[in-house]
């Protein structure tokens, strides 16, 4: 049996987590918002068409923010087309994603479904074809109190107090090729309009906070001196940068699945390197925050790959059509045009997930905001006609509500493993990946509640581990909790029928000597310690 062990102790302190750690993504590709989201025809459809079923899961799982209304999506949205009443609403094209968009879910039904769930709306704008008179009008639709045209259309809309939207990305992954009015060729100059942008938001709502775009991918060539000319323009004037990455592993490859967290790693602390070069270069008092607003780390069936070495697929791929392409036409009640399904019912899934979070706790000075793809339906996982628990619903209500107060910096000793290099398609060619950890900790610290919350992850898919843990820095603290969810070997998912097939259960197998806590830490598992103060 392989060994690993974590110590931890109050004196390393990494920062302050925040509350907006474990949101969600949404945007209205797939069934995302048209059948999971909003289906009038839904039994429990309330008045504006949106599930109740939904929004009742969402609500009772917590989950704190969402990152609305897109993705690429938004580059060409026209948020204007979508208030006021729904018969006098134009349908767009989404040249995006090939859709028609009928917008009879527009700018105020997103604010007020995220209201009716209970999480903070975090917006994104149209920096694409978006101008800047759009820009202020739409922070002006949405927090000015009134007396101006947008805010008294917002009242007349039905909304009397304003959202108080507090952040806002401007744009959407503005480096990509695929982008509809991308900014590839032209950091510097998306750099100068982030700056414009978020200074007239500023002035129109001086209490909100904006996020830039640098790469939206790691594997990018461009990345990350495409960020560094961003961030020479607008380093003074945002206060988070907005950071995307999806990680692929071959379907039933887990070692390659968990390397995740190696990518995502080198992605931040690079990110997290080059702002702090600007706030050098500047003599700035202002230190650049984070906000992982897209991630997953999913299998998929490899294609043939053509080209080089990660990220050296030509541009103009994104530049070819396609005229049989055929434009999706969403029904609500049919989930058909649905998109590839999350895979959130799966043990495996939930960890490699739930391992990014770990990471963000570690870098939880800097890392301020993380929405996962899918993450709504880690938090209530759907189909046509119910919801239910997923393996990874567990794992992310446990993160967001044990996760408080200060994250500590687990001293991890584990053994590691090595991924050879591997394509998925041209687009996603990772080179080998040295040095991923088979074990991987995170642990939240509430000195004020008397709470010590830690998470481990075992993502050895062959090894159970000897596992130590050392809180002995913390004195009188006991173990009250330990719970561990465990991968059984099946890769079945949970149901509506069965929503605990997989869920952490309580475990009394650890001893605890003198402040070190010893047990074995079974394969691909979940596992988290609660301590308090005696
Ligand atoms: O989640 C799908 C897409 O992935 C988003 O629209 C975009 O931001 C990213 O490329």
């Amino acid at each position: 049996m392989k060994k690993s062990k974590v110590t931890l102790h109050p004196s390393y302190v990494v920062g302050d987590i925040s509350p907006r750690l474990f949101g969600a993504f949404l945007e209205p590709i797939g069934s995302m918002v048209n059948g999971t989201m909003y289906n009038p025809k839904h039994p429990t459809a309330d008045e504006q068409g949106f599930r109740g079923d939904v929004i009742e899961g969402l609500k009772k799982a917590g989950v704190p923010a969402v990152r609305l209304p897109g993705g690429n999506f938004v580059s060409g949205w026209r948020w204007k087309d979508s208030i006021g009443p729904k018969e006098e609403r134009k349908q767009n094209l989404d040249l995006a994603w090939g859709q028609f968009i009928p917008n009879d879910v527009g700018h105020d039904e997103y604010l007020q479904w995220a209201e009716k769930i209970g999480a903070e709306a975090m917006y994104t704008i149209n920096l694409g074809t978006g101008d800047l008179n759009d820009a202020i009008d739409i922070v002006e639709y949405t927090n000015f109190p009134g007396e101006t045209y947008w805010s008294d259309l917002r009242i007349k809309n039905g909304h009397k107090d304003p959202y108080g939207v507090k952040v806002w990305y401007l744009g959407n992954e503005m480096d990509g090729p695929w982008q509809i009015a991308s900014y590839e060729k032209d950091p510097k100059g998306y750099g100068i309009l982030a700056h414009e942008v978020s200074k007239v938001m500023k002035f129109t709502d001086p209490s909100i906070e904006t996020v830039a775009c640098v790469s939206s991918c790691p594997f990018l060539s461009h990345y990350p001196d495409w960020d560094r000319k961003v961030l020479e323009e607008c380093y003074e004037s945002v206060d988070y940068i907005s950071l995307h990455h999806y990680h692929s592993a071959p379907v039933g490859d887990i070692g390659a699945l968990m390397a995740g967290v190696n990518a995502y790693e080198d992605y931040i602390r690079t990110e997290i390197a080059l702002s702090d070069y600007m706030k050098t270069k500047y003599r700035s008092k202002h230190t650049m925050m984070i906000s992982l607003d897209e991630y997953a780390s999913s299998w998929r069936e490899p294609k043939k790959a053509s080209w080089g070495l990660n990220g050296r697929l030509p541009a103009s791929t994104f530049y070819q059509f396609d005229p049989a392409k055929k434009l999706i036409h969403h029904d609500p009640d049919n989930m058909a045009a649905g998109g590839p399904p999350m895979l959130t019912g799966e043990v495996v899934s939930a960890v490699a997930n739930a391992s990014i979070g770990l990471l963000m706790l570690r870098h939880a000075d800097r890392v301020k905001i993380g929405c996962a793809t899918g993450g709504l339906s880690m938090y209530c996982a759907s189909n046509h006609d119910n919801v239910w628990k997923g393996a990874s619903y567990y794992t992310m209500t446990q993160l967001h509500e044990w996760a408080k107060g200060k994250s500590i910096m687990p001293v991890t000793e584990t053994d590691t493993y090595h991924v050879d290099s591997y394509a998925i398609d041209d687009q996603n060619q990772y080179a080998d990946i040295d040095n991923v950890p088979y074990v991987t900790a995170a642990a939240a610290y509430d000195e004020e509640k008397g709470e010590l919350n830690v998470f481990v992850i075992n993502g050895d898919w062959e090894d159970e581990h000897e596992f130590t843990l050392d809180v002995r820095g913390f004195g009188d603290y006991k173990l009250v909790e330990n719970l561990v969810m465990a991968d059984d070997g099946t890769m079945e998912r949970n149901s509506h029928g069965n929503q605990t097939l997989h869920c952490p259960r309580p475990v009394s197998d650890a001893k605890v000597e003198n402040g070190i806590l010893s047990t074995v830490l079974k394969k691909l598992s979940w596992n988290v310690f609660r301590f308090e103060k005696n």
